[in-house]
């Protein structure tokens, strides 16, 4: 048996990573893999419920925090865990580098904490924390973001904030991506569409390589 694959992806809003997933997702499905595309928060009836919560109320710090790793743990043992144990392809729009970046480097929430809940929520056996093994980081000016984002739908309670929080919020996955190089892929995606489609299939091709071998 093909053993699971774990990939996420990652970046402020407006910095379209979501169409690109659709591409991975074609790429692993072309080699004969089975995809599990899915999202966070989200990904399970009671996680989209959640969802709905914590991106359209208003709520103090710590409980949105939670809520986030609330979901998160409901998707992991519903959905994430079970797919990686068939073999599966997980691809997650977004995952805890989400809470670091936005409820950490946004907010200014506490990133101890943070971490404590992460160690809470993905503990496997043996002291293991369940990450993704590639992470795709699509990082962008948060300028440019806000007017790509400006033509684009209603605004959730995220999506409404001001570049200066994004500005954090980059900081944040950039502070993340430094206490974990090794996952990590810094996608330019001020680029054409075109241009990051191939690089991130450039990007994923080449991972595969280095762990199938
Ligand atoms: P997003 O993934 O951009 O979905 P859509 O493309 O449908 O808008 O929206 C999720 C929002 O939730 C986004 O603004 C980031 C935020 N978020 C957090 O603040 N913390 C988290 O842990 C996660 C997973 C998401």
């Amino acid at each position: 048996m093909t053993r699971g694959l774990f990939i996420s992806f990652e970046g402020i809003d407006g910095a379209g990573k979501s169409t690109h997933i659709d591409r991975v997702a074609q790429l692993f499905r072309a080699a004969g893999r089975t995809v599990v595309l899915t999202r966070e928060p989200g990904g399970t009836p009671l996680s989209e419920k959640l969802r709905e919560l914590v991106l359209h109320e208003p709520m103090d710090p710590l409980t949105e925090a939670l809520l986030m790793f609330a979901a998160r743990r409901e998707h992991l043992v519903q959905v994430i865990e079970p797919a990686l144990a068939r073999g599966d392809v997980v691809l997650c729009d977004r995952f805890t580098d989400a809470t670091f970046a936005y409820q950490g480097g946004g907010r200014g929430f506490d990133w101890q904490v943070l971490s404590q809940l992460e160690h809470m929520v993905q503990a496997l056996p043996h002291g293991h924390l369940r990450q993704p093994e590639l992470t795709l980081w699509f990082d962008l000016d948060p300028h440019i973001a806000a007017q790509r984002l400006a033509s684009a739908r209603v605004p959730d309670k995220f999506e409404s904030q001001p570049a200066d929080f994004f500005a954090a919020v980059r900081a944040g996955y950039a502070k993340r991506q430094s206490e974990m190089p090794s996952r990590f892929a810094q996608i330019d995606a001020s680029q054409s569409m075109d241009a990051v489609g191939t690089e991130v299939v450039r990007v994923v091709t080449a991972w595969l390589q280095k762990v199938s071998a």
